[in-house]
């Protein structure tokens, strides 16, 4: 079974970017963890990460018109982009919303996502391993 971990604004710089918040784990680490943990669960694990809404989008169709199960981290795009929220709402299959820091207990703009009443369900605060977290629900859930 194919699953999309897709990835919003900023993510690329995992590993440089305030690595007290986010930890010293790179980019490149993430898409190895995201793809091991594929591999042992015997999913085809694809990781993308941009920096611009409209290719988030095209993604977000991409797995609404192939019924494709999603792990999503939206970044900052959670807390203000009504468009990736309807993308997200357009999904039949499962869709994890996942958060490396924990966003509920950070500055007030970060405990309000419009992804999370559109998910299947959410994953914050534990850092990368709730991707391999989400990858391992999917894979127990998602059958088809
Ligand atoms: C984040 C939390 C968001 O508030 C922030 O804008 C991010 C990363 C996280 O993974 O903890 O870019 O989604």
């Amino acid at each position: 079974m194919k699953v999309l971990v897709l990835n919003g604004p900023n993510l690329g710089r995992l590993g440089r970017r305030e690595p007290d918040v986010y930890g010293h784990t790179t980019y490149d680490d993430l898409v190895r963890l995201c793809k091991g943990t594929g591999a042992e669960l015997g999913l085809e694990v694809e990781v993308r990460q941009t920096d611009h809404e409209g290719e988030m989008l095209g993604w977000l169709h991409e797995a609404a018109d192939e019924a494709v199960p999603v792990v999503l981290n939206p970044a900052a795009w959670t807390h203000y982009s009504i468009a990736v929220r309807d993308a997200c709402a357009q999904l039949t299959a499962p869709l994890v919303e996942v958060h490396i820091s924990n966003v509920h207990k950070r500055e007030e703009f970060r405990h309000h996502s419009y992804v999370s009443p559109v998910a299947t369900g959410v994953i914050a605060g534990l850092g990368v391993t709730g991707y391999a977290l989400a990858l391992r629900w999917i894979a127990e859930h998602a059958r088809p």
